[in-house]
């Protein structure tokens, strides 16, 4: 990569989640002492006092660059990018500001990487961009974050540890048996979910000019779950997760097969809950929240007053630090498969799938620490790997891009981690 003012740059380093990444990224570059950064938003005096705070949280010297960009002026952006070799893009809903920022990239000759949530928004950059930023040999590689990057390394790690081929893997969500407490989530994430589930219906178009091939077709389906069931695996009663980790992981494996003609697994997704109870109870509220989001009105109240409408889950209030450093995700991932591979992946085997493994990903707090630490990694991974990445640059997925590199390796030093249970 030519010659940069910086290696990385945090943009929405301002917001809740941006302080906790531009924070990552002063440990990092603690460690890696030649690593140039800056933090970027649009107001001069947050960026300062957001470099004061990384400051007084991480106890390290901040030797932070700011720059001052506004996703409402293009002119801002460009310039961003053309002082970075990586861009941390933190500023969401992307629905709203995510396009502007991947197409300010590919005109200043930076890469990107996110930590957007929304399979809209990655599917659209998919199918806009893929072309381009190939050209320019640029990575642009979404959802980077808590979500999705267990789930999409998780399965690639599932599948490399399997032995044979891997037919559908079910992944279950939820807090460790070692996490400690409760927190509420930030507003802006339950505004991502809303505006998802409200635009949901656009995706059959997008997905239809994305995917104009079939991938071949599974000749067994994994046993159809109910609403809620106990999962023996992840010990969890578990309900059905509409989040994004589905649409990337099924996109990583399309592309998988395509670049490097590997089988790609079905895969199904699903919140754990400790008890029946609190299982009940979370499919109770995953309908009032579909219900609210359905119709204008409800919308207007569920977005004006998260707290009262979500019982406390979502909140414009930020989280207390205090409340989310005892708290542990922990991700499973159950393959069904075989013990054999076959070559070709277009043929399938003829008998029912029949072995089954189950691998872990475990790590801190997952929407805030998790999701600092695993969007810093993969910058760092496309800054130092880039050479590793597929096709010399394109929209991707993490899986998909990743690949090749040590990004699970430096994942897991950095307290995420990999295990296949026996
Ligand atoms: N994948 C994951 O695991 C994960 C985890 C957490 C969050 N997220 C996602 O990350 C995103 C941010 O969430 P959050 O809770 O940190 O939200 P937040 O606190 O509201 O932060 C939003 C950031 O965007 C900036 N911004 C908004 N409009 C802008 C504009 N016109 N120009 C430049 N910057 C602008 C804000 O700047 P100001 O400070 O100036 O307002 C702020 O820095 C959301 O999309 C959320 O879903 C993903």
């Amino acid at each position: 990569m030519s010659e940069r003012e910086y290696d990385i740059v945090v943009l929405g380093a301002t917001g809740f989640t941006g302080q906790f990444v531009a924070e990552e990224v002063v440990r990092v570059a603690q460690k890696n002492t030649d690593l140039k950064y800056a933090f970027a938003g649009r107001n001069k005096s947050k960026l300062e006092a957001t470099v004061e705070t990384a400051k007084a949280n991480t106890g390290l010297d901040v030797k932070a660059g700011t720059i001052v960009a506004d996703v409402g002026d293009e002119e801002s952006l460009v310039n961003l990018a053309k002082q970075t070799k990586v861009v941390i893009n933190c500023v969401g809903p992307y629905r709203y500001y995510g396009e502007q920022i991947v197409t300010a990239c590919i005109k200043g000759g930076a890469n990107h990487v996110d930590i957007s949530g929304e399979p809209q928004y990655l599917e659209t950059m998919q199918l806009k961009y893929n072309k381009e930023a190939e050209e320019k040999k640029l990575h642009i590689i979404g959802a980077c974050g808590f979500d999705s990057v267990p789930a999409d390394m998780g399965t690639l790690f599932l599948q490399e540890n399997f032995g044979g081929d891997v037919n559908s893997v079910e992944m279950v969500v939820g807090l460790d048996d070692s996490s400690v407490g409760t927190s509420s989530i930030n507003f802006t994430t339950m505004e991502c979910a809303v505006l998802g589930i409200s635009h949901s219906k656009e995706l059959k178009k997008i997905r239809k000019e994305l995917f104009p091939t079939p991938l071949p077709k599974p000749a067994f389906k994994p046993k159809p779950r109910g609403n809620l069931f106990y999962s023996e695996e992840a010990k969890r009663w578990c309900l059905p997760n509409m989040a994004s980790d589905r649409s990337v992981v099924l996109r990583s494996q399309r592309l998988l097969y395509e670049m490097e003609n590997r089988r790609p697994a079905q895969f199904s997704a699903f919140f754990g809950m400790q008890s029946m109870w609190t299982g009940i109870g979370g499919i109770l509220f995953g309908i009032l929240f579909f219900i609210m989001t359905s119709f204008s009105f409800t919308r207007g109240l569920l977005l004006k007053h998260p707290e009262i409408f979500t019982f406390g889950i979502f909140s414009r209030k930020a989280p207390e630090r205090e409340k989310l450093k005892d708290l542990r995700f922990c991700v499973t991932l159950t393959g069904t498969g075989w013990d054999k591979k076959l070559d070709d992946p277009a043929q399938q085997h003829p008998e029912p799938p029949s072995v089954t493994k189950t691998v872990k990903i475990t790590g801190p707090e997952p929407g805030y620490t998790a999701c600092a630490i695993v969007v810093t990694q993969c910058a760092l991974t496309l800054l130092q790997e880039k050479d590793k990445l597929p096709r010399e640059g394109g929209v991707f997925p993490p899986a998909a891009a990743f690949l090749k590199t040590s990004l699970k390796d430096r994942l897991e030093e950095n307290g995420i981690n990999f295990s296949v249970k026996e």
